[in-house]
């Protein structure tokens, strides 16, 4: 058990690559916290500093309240899984899981003991005996997590872990991480590029770009209310659609122009806007597929568009839309509550109308490409 800090936090590969820039943040004891950001942003960077597999090249780590820029890894009181399982091919799971407590010459009735156990939590007591290449990926990866569990270690740390499996595996190990979460109670850091997994696994999300942290927030958080475009549009899928609008001030209220309508912003956009002091001007508006209300009567005051593509999902309907700017949109619609006629009207190459309602509207500065409200 530990709280992890970087303050400062920078890394400068080859004298001029630099990989991480003045990553600031506090980790708490027990909490699970997830890098998320495109390849390249720095995610495994920074994992590897706090394992000191990585030399920092300025500023300050510490694992609890220890400074432990200069200390070695295996004095860390860390254990770290990696994206491709580095188990030892030539000994058995049990050995591969043991090793590293017999490098530190610890009881072999403990050794035992802490294997069983770990083998246990993760389900793979019956493989002990085979050695990894007698193994699925899935399994493979269980022995990979259950060879950092029995170090019992303050700080647990996993590059992309579940990268290598398939989609299905992947779903199924991501919800066992959120059980032995629940068991092997310390601290998690945890790298994805995948921001469904950020989603769900994460206490907190850090999202990241090009070596700066974007954003840290719960999932929640960042999901709605996104500092800037690009956070906007990497968390949520179907991404965010972004439109071209026009964001009108008039006595103390506000409004978004676009496409030939004007929707009103609610009182608390309005108070948070005037308080920004923010004046008539261009933004880009997002809005998400699902947040999008499609309009089968009432066809005042909406946007006409066309459909392009109907995709059916089964459970969920979505539509690709152009506009009539030509500007793509994506809808995404529950099927349940449509009606027969309605599902036809949603067909290839019909014109459609839709509409937001003002507190669904993201709001964004198209040169800072900041959140004129939450940036
Ligand atoms: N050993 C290295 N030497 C030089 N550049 C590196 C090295 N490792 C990573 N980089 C660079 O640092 C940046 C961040 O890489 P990395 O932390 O691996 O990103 P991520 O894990 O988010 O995909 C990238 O531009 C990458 O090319
Ligand atoms: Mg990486």
């Amino acid at each position: 058990m530990a709280s992890v800090t970087l303050e400062h936090v920078k890394k400068v590969y080859d004298k001029n690559v630099v990989a991480v820039h003045d990553f600031n943040l506090q980790i708490k004891d027990k909490e699970f916290v997830v890098f998320v950001g495109p390849s390249g942003c720095g995610k495994s960077t920074t994992l590897r500093m706090v394992a000191g597999l990585e030399d920092i090249s300025d500023g300050i780590l510490k694992i609890g309240d220890r400074v432990v820029n200069d200390v070695e890894p295996k004095d860390r009181d860390i254990a770290m899984v990696f994206q491709n399982y580095a188990l030892y091919p030539h000994i058995s799971v049990y050995e591969n899981m043991a090793f590293s407590l017999r490098l530190r010459k610890m009881d072999k009735e403990e050794i035992h003991r802490r294997v069983c156990q770990a083998a246990e939590i993760l389900g793979i007591t019956e493989y002990l005996g085979r050695k990894p290449k007698a193994l699925s990926g899935g399994q493979r990866q269980r022995v990979a997590i259950g060879r950092a569990i029995v170090r019992d270690p303050a700080v647990f740390l996993m590059d992309e872990p579940l990268s290598n499996l398939d989609a299905k595996l992947r779903n199924q190990m991501r919800a066992e991480i959120i059980l032995l979460r629940k068991r092997v109670d310390t601290t998690f850091i945890y790298v994805t590029h995948d921001q469904t997994e950020a989603m769900t696994l994460g206490d907190r999300i850090v999202v990241m770009k090009d070596g700066y942290i974007q954003q840290v927030g719960t999932p929640q958080e960042v999901f709605d209310t996104p500092v800037n475009l690009f956070v906007a549009g990497f968390i949520g899928s179907p991404q965010m659609n972004f439109l071209k609008a026009k964001l009108i001030q008039s006595g103390n209220g506000y409004s978004v122009e676009l496409l030939g309508t004007t929707i009103p912003l609610n009182p608390d956009q309005n108070q948070a806007l005037a308080a920004k002091g923010v004046k008539t001007q261009e933004i880009i508006l997002g809005v998400r597929p699902e947040h999008t209300t499609v309009l089968f009567d009432n066809k005042e005051n909406a946007i006409e568009c066309t459909i392009n593509v109907n995709e059916m999902m089964g459970s969920e309907l979505h539509l690709h839309l152009s506009s009539q700017n030509k500007d793509k949109i994506i809808v995404r619609l529950p099927t349940v509550d449509l009606s027969k006629e309605q599902r036809a009207q949603l067909s290839y190459g019909n014109k459609m109308y839709i509409t937001f309602p003002a507190k669904v509207m993201h709001l964004f500065d198209p040169t800072s490409e900041k959140n004129l409200i939450y940036g």
